[in-house]
């Protein structure tokens, strides 16, 4: 019998690994730190399928370094901004990735940095851990309402869906701005369809939910921050590229901005001499929106999934490069 190999980048939870265990001889990159580029290519050589990271940029030299049995790349992510789709597609390999499963985890964490922000719970923690609470204070740390805001959300696919859905509860009106968005017979009461300049110039509060492309990269910079309200609220768990850093520290330092909370950051991990760090207004997670154990377990199934189907010539489950069976 022929032994397929397949090459899993990282540790990632045994659910997906039994599914893979069962067919091929799985090779699992065993560090905790990714692989370097050349050990990603050495990894990669002879697979048949690679399941890879976020971290892990997926390019022409690894799909060579796989070679010509390379017949599927499955992401443990639903971005899959690391992958060169042109060149897999060129080559007639199938990318997969793992949406849906992660929309409302990436949501929960999402509106916990927004009250985080909002609340100022962080600096809160800081001020107990260092022995400054002294007494109760009339005006100490005050914060934004929650409540009664109006949220903007730049992206309206899956997860800006969910986060409209938890902010009627909240009784805040959303605003959205998404051009590919289409189920409008589907949208919550709470949310309105605008344009941008409306949502930014409005928005007590504005949420990133828009895939890292070149027409997205960088969309957040000082004009559009110089268009927010005095005091609005950013919160970003979609991808670091999106915003420009040093626009964000100036909005954030100058009091533009009264607070921001990013869980995603260009790059990753975002260097400890940031100036970002320097900023008590401003709460920072390590790409964690998606780390709740069932939605982890549940990614990894979804990836060997797409990994099996791949490797048999079935059509994946959830296949980005729909184009190459137009072929
Ligand atoms: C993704 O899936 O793209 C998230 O950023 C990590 O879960």
């Amino acid at each position: 019998m022929q032994i397929v190999k397949v090459f899993v980048t990282r540790r990632i939870p045994e659910k997906g690994l039994e599914l893979l265990r069962r067919e091929f001889a799985v090779e699992i990159w065993q560090g905790d730190m990714p692989p370097t580029p050349e050990e990603l290519r050495k990894g990669s050589a002879g697979a048949a399928g690679i399941l890879s990271l976020l971290t892990d940029k997926i390019n022409a030299a690894v799909m060579d370094s796989a070679g010509s049995g390379l017949k599927v790349i499955s992401n443990y992510a639903v971005g899959y901004d690391n992958i060169d789709i042109a060149e897999a597609t060129r080559r007639g390999i199938a990318v997969g990735n793992t949406p849906g499963v992660l929309t409302e985890a990436t949501a929960d964490h999402t509106f916990a940095l927004l009250m985080a922000a909002a609340r100022r719970v962080v600096e809160g923690d800081r001020q107990v851990r260092a022995g400054g609470w002294n007494t109760w204070e009339p005006m100490g740390l005050l914060g934004a309402d929650i409540h009664g805001a109006t949220l903007g959300l730049v992206g309206f696919g899956r997860i800006g869906q969910a986060m409209a859905k938890r902010a009627t509860g909240f009784g805040m009106k959303v605003l959205y701005h998404d051009p590919m968005y289409k189920g409008k017979e589907t949208m919550p009461d709470n949310s309105v369809d605008t344009n941008l300049d409306k949502l930014l110039a409005e928005s007590d509060f504005i949420s990133i939910h828009v895939p890292l492309t070149e027409q997205t990269r960088r969309m957040f910079n000082q004009t559009v921050f110089d268009q927010m309200k005095t005091g609005a609220i950013l919160v970003n768990t979609s991808r670091g590229g999106v915003v420009d850093q040093d626009a964000l520290y100036h909005s954030l330092k100058s009091g533009k901005l009264a607070a921001a909370g990013i869980d995603v950051t260009d790059p990753e991990p975002l260097p400890n001499d940031s100036s970002l760090l320097t900023l008590e207004n401003l709460v920072i997670t390590p790409h964690i929106a998606s780390a709740s154990r069932k939605t982890r377990d549940r990614m990894a199934e979804m990836a060997a999934e797409n990994l099996l189907a791949g490797i048999k010539g079935k059509r994946l489950p959830n296949l980005v490069n729909t184009e190459i069976y137009a072929k």
